[in-house]
């Protein structure tokens, strides 16, 4: 939630930290603004200008379009608004009382109530209802005292000094940026449990939230540890570590970060993303299932022997569509691999685990990799299974995601990069895919070690997913044209309900999920099963029901429970392949025959293309929709 970019150098700022924004908006769009500090040729310092914008970042560029923010050194944020409403007087940077500090943050600032009642204490009139405001009054205050005791002699490292200081009386998880006109060669920046890397240019340095907004700059970037501040100016950089121990590190190839904010042909983000599925799965298929491995461990995956010793059970931790990649996933480690497994909500699970199991393996799944709730369960899980102790016990993680560089790569010892290039829409649709096809080169694996399934089965499930890149092609094709045709009929509709079963329940879910939060529309996901146990009570006539019908064990019993839906005049809408069974639906949306294990990869794609239709008929903004942002780095 909300990115920071900051530069030093010799370049203009301002147009390099809009170019940082443009590939950050995704993180947050309530608010968006810059400061950048211009130096004064005629005297010591500079001077600090500050522009912020309520809504998207066009607001913003228009603003300085037209007042400017002259100098080579800045600071921008995009926002996702936690304390206090988006206004510009929330906007970021925030300043101390003189306007000279100037800071952006991410993240929460948990002990910001007392911070600030001692602030209003000694006289300092707050203008935001931020949890950052009060940064830049504790760095001002600070400096001030610096200055006293140097008798005004102001240098770079005298900033480095405040914020410092400051950081170590701030609770909570944050990345920091800070600027002061009166060292204009200096920017220092800060993190703890957000995410902050460093791109090296030449003479010139780039800090952002996220590698994309890096891409453009440079490819040399040096990622911050958890706890570090450093000093950027002109001439290099001077790493600290928490304990103030100055660290060396060499920088690190970005590799493989394409410019987030081209949306080819396409209107919408969301719809480019959904029809580069089949390629994900192609390029998934090539990496992990290539031919010439023996049928009977056809998978390669990137883990020695040892990683697969003992696992007794696995528990799964996620949020959102993630959540949702992992329900399935645990229905083909138990139900095709024969392995107990569990999933939990990660923000349910850090504060309320079921007691520790031996021999367990727990796989954190999160596209974005800095999902707070997410890290916080693994850390949690990590931590209790340390002080425990004995080697039953002995912590075992693993992280799904899609940006091998973010926070999880950095706190769990093996991931699994699902690699379907970056996602910019909110909604989840290629990483959702890239997340399950992680599970099914896992579940693959484990049923072949452990011989839970018999050669005939691995040989064909792996067929099966060979020739999914095709099958999906043709799906996507044809759903876009039938889902748009029959967004027009939805578009007015208040409440929608998803039904599925067994491995098709968690895509039930996840079409309600997409659909709630790109339409706006009320909808609910549930076991077709569970229906005559109360939610039954909500169906007549306005509300449609999407039932997905695939072959497999309940295919019969998920029919009989869209009888009963018909029977109470709901409007039925079928996810299931054509035969004479499926015409008791008004609409449907015609599925491949394939069996019940590959079967959530394809019903997927009617889910994701009926919301994203009939949200784009209802004219809203699929991308960026209301409230919501990509990475959810606060708890
Ligand atoms: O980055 P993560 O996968 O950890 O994100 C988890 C959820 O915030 C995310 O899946 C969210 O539910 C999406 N907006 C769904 O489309």
């Amino acid at each position: 939630m909300c990115g920071i970019v900051a530069v030093i150098g010799s370049r203009d700022a301002a147009p390099l930290l809009i170019e940082g924004l443009k590939q950050l908006e995704y993180r947050g769009y309530d608010s968006a603004g810059l400061a950048t500090v211009d130096p004064r040729p005629e005297s010591f310092g500079g001077l600090l200008t500050c522009k912020r914008a309520k809504g998207k970042l066009v607001n913003l560029m228009q603003l300085v379009e037209k007042e400017g923010s002259p100098g080579q050194l800045g600071i921008g944020h995009t926002r996702w608004a936690t304390h206090g409403k988006p206004e510009v007087r929330n906007a970021h940077p925030h300043r101390d009382s003189s306007g000279g500090v100037a800071v952006v943050q991410n993240g929460i600032i948990e002990n910001y109530t007392s911070l600030r009642k001692q602030l209003e204490l000694e006289g300092i009139r707050f203008t935001s209802e931020t949890d950052t405001e009060v940064v830049p009054h504790l760095i001002a205050r600070e400096l001030k005292s610096l200055k006293k005791q140097t008798k005004n002699s102001i240098s770079s490292s005298m900033l480095l000094e405040a914020v410092r200081t400051v950081s170590s009386q701030l609770k909570g998880a944050y990345a920091l940026a800070v600027i002061w006109e009166e060292a204009p060669d200096a920017l220092i920046v800060a993190r703890r449990h957000a995410p902050l890397l460093i791109g090296l240019g030449e003479g010139e340095f780039l800090c952002a939230s996220d590698t994309p907004a890096l891409a453009g700059f440079t490819r040399t970037i040096l990622p911050m540890e958890d706890g570090e501040v450093a000093l950027l100016t002109p001439l290099g950089i001077e790493l600290y570590d928490s304990e103030g121990q100055r660290q060396q590190r060499s920088p690190s190839l970005l590799n493989g970060v394409e410019n987030v904010a081209n949306k080819r042909h396409f209107r919408h983000f969301m719809l480019k993303e959904i029809h580069e599925q089949p390629e994900t799965a192609r390029l998934w298929v090539d990496r992990h299932l290539p031919a010439g491995l023996p049928a009977e461990a056809p998978v390669a995956l990137p883990f020695d022997e040892p990683f697969y010793e003992d696992i007794e059970r696995i528990q799964i931790l996620a949020c959102g569509t993630s959540r949702h990649a992992g329900m399935v996933g645990a229905y083909l480690l138990e139900q095709f691999a024969g392995i107990p497994t569990s999933v939990f909500y990660a923000s349910e699970f850090r504060y309320s685990a079921p007691p520790l199991a031996p021999k367990t393996l727990t796989i954190g799944v999160t596209q974005s990799g800095e999902t707070a709730d997410t890290l916080a369960a693994l850390a949690m899980e990590d931590k209790r299974r340390k002080e425990h102790g004995g080697s039953a016990y002995a912590s075992r993680q693993l992280g799904i995601t899609n940006r091998p560089e973010s926070s999880i790569a950095r706190q769990v010892p093996h991931i699994l990069d699902i690699g379907a290039g970056i996602e910019v829409g909110v909604a989840a649709t290629k990483t959702f895919l890239g997340q399950l096809l992680a599970f099914y080169g896992l579940a693959l694996t484990f049923a072949t070690r452990r011989r839970s399934r018999s050669l005939e089965e691995i040989i064909s499930l792996t067929r099966e997913l060979r020739d999914l890149p095709n099958q999906l092609s043709n799906l996507v094709d044809e759903h876009d044209q039938l889902a748009e045709t029959l967004a027009n009929r939805f578009s007015d509709t208040q409440n929608m309900i998803f039904l599925g079963r067994g491995i098709n329940y968690p895509i039930a879910l996840e079409g309600a999920l997409k659909l709630k939060e790109i339409s706006y529309i009320h909808a609910e996901g549930y076991p077709a099963g569970e229906m005559k146990h109360g939610p039954i009570a909500l169906l007549e006539r306005r509300v449609p029901v999407v039932s997905i019908v695939m072959p497999g064990v309940v295919y019969e019993k998920v029919l009989s429970n869209a009888q009963e839906a018909k029977a109470r005049d709901a409007q039925l809408i079928g996810v299931a392949p054509k035969c004479l069974e499926t015409e008791i639906f008004d609409t449907l949306m015609p599925m491949p025959k394939v069996s019940e294990w590959i079967s959530p990869l394809l019903s997927v794609i009617p889910m994701q293309l009926l919301s994203y239709h009939i949200a784009a008929n209802r004219g809203l903004d699929i991308d960026q929709p209301r409230n919501l942002a990509k990475s959810v780095t606060v708890e």
